[in-house]
């Protein structure tokens, strides 16, 4: 069985939000009490963060219910039968087609394929029920009781390619009682869950942009181009292509305040087009030399991806050989 409700068929811009505000996804197997939390917690005014969409594997899963009870847009589709990469594109456009900026996993018990984690690189966290790096995977709560362990608690993490691994972003630390069984100290741990999760999404998409994240995402669409490579030049993590520059990323380059990469255009009348056309994002880039570099942002919670990903597919382009770019 599977099923679209609300207004998600149409291709949705940043505009159709609420200014400013990041647009998430949550994916949800079951009960869905997580993302409920989450909607609840996003209709606070000051909430950085919107619930655009809540998708399930499963398409009786009880939080289903309450989103379309919240005027939230869900998508159902079962995987069964399917190949999870096939699964994966399937909930990827429906996530898309909503318009998020991010994904919030909440008890979304499913593995991802590489390629999905990879599309949502640094914009994906998930709840986990452990103190994390402890107990990754299943049945935390009996294997903390198990190994005799007195503090429980949960986890919000970045999403890797590794379940339940990558960087933890807060924990909450939960008491064991004496006599707890599984079924009890999971609905306490559920408790600490529900306020730490909104909590650490609104910090994570609010807060100041991460470099490191960034970088981390910046890396893993250059140097997915041919004949691509990174060295460090003037102190800056810089992208080559057969050994002739098409990317810098700076992070606060010489204090002017902004996570940025620099990039090539055609020149002076692309450059003056693109920072007339959005000056918020495009800039002429400090302490470079002339040739048509432009700098452009990534430090806006609104940030389109996509268009960096043109954009530094369009440098690699000035800089590859011909040969070899026109293979693309
Ligand atoms: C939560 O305890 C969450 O941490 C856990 O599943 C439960 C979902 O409850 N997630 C995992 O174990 C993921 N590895 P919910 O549907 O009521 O949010």
């Amino acid at each position: 069985m599977s099923g679209v409700r609300g207004p998600i068929g149409a291709p949705r811009t940043m505009a159709d939000g609420k200014a400013g505000r990041a647009r998430v996804a949550v994916l949800i197997s079951g009960r869905g009490s997580n993302m409920a939390a989450l909607v609840y917690a996003a209709k606070q005014a000051d909430c950085p963060f919107e619930i655009v969409l809540v998708a399930s594997n499963n398409p009786e899963a009880a939080g289903l219910q309450l989103a379309e009870a919240e005027g939230i847009p869900t998508f159902a589709h079962s995987h069964k039968g399917m190949k999870r990469a096939d699964y994966d594109r399937l909930i990827d456009a429906a996530i898309r087609r909503a318009g998020a900026t991010h994904v919030a996993l909440a008890g979304y018990m499913r593995l991802l394929s590489p390629e999905f984690v990879e599309g949502w690189q640094g914009r994906m966290l998930n709840i986990h029920p452990s103190l994390l790096p402890r107990y990754k995977g299943l049945d935390t709560h009996q294997r903390a009781l198990d190994a005799g362990d007195r503090v429980a608690g949960c986890s919000v993490h970045v999403v890797t390619a590794e379940l339940d691994d990558g960087p933890v972003l807060g924990q909450t630390e939960v008491a064991i009682l004496d006599g707890d069984t599984a079924q009890t100290l999971a609905d306490r741990i559920l408790i600490a869950e529900h306020q730490l999760y909104g909590r650490v999404l609104a910090a994570f998409v609010g807060g100041p942009a991460n470099p490191a994240l960034l970088l981390e995402r910046v890396r893993a669409i250059a140097l997915a181009l041919p004949v691509a490579s990174e060295k460090m030049s003037h102190g800056v993590p810089a992208f080559a292509a057969a050994g002739k520059m098409f990317l810098y990323f700076r992070n606060n380059h010489h204090g002017d305040g902004m996570v940025s990469i620099c990039v090539k255009t055609t020149g002076r009348e692309e450059q003056e087009m693109l920072i007339d056309t959005d000056p918020d994002l495009y800039s002429w880039p400090s302490y470079i030399g002339p040739s048509g570099w432009i700098a452009m942002r990534l430090d806006r919670r609104d940030l389109d991806w996509d268009h960096v990903a043109d954009r530094i597919l369009t440098s690699w382009r000035h800089a590859a050989p011909r040969a070899i770019s026109a293979l693309l």
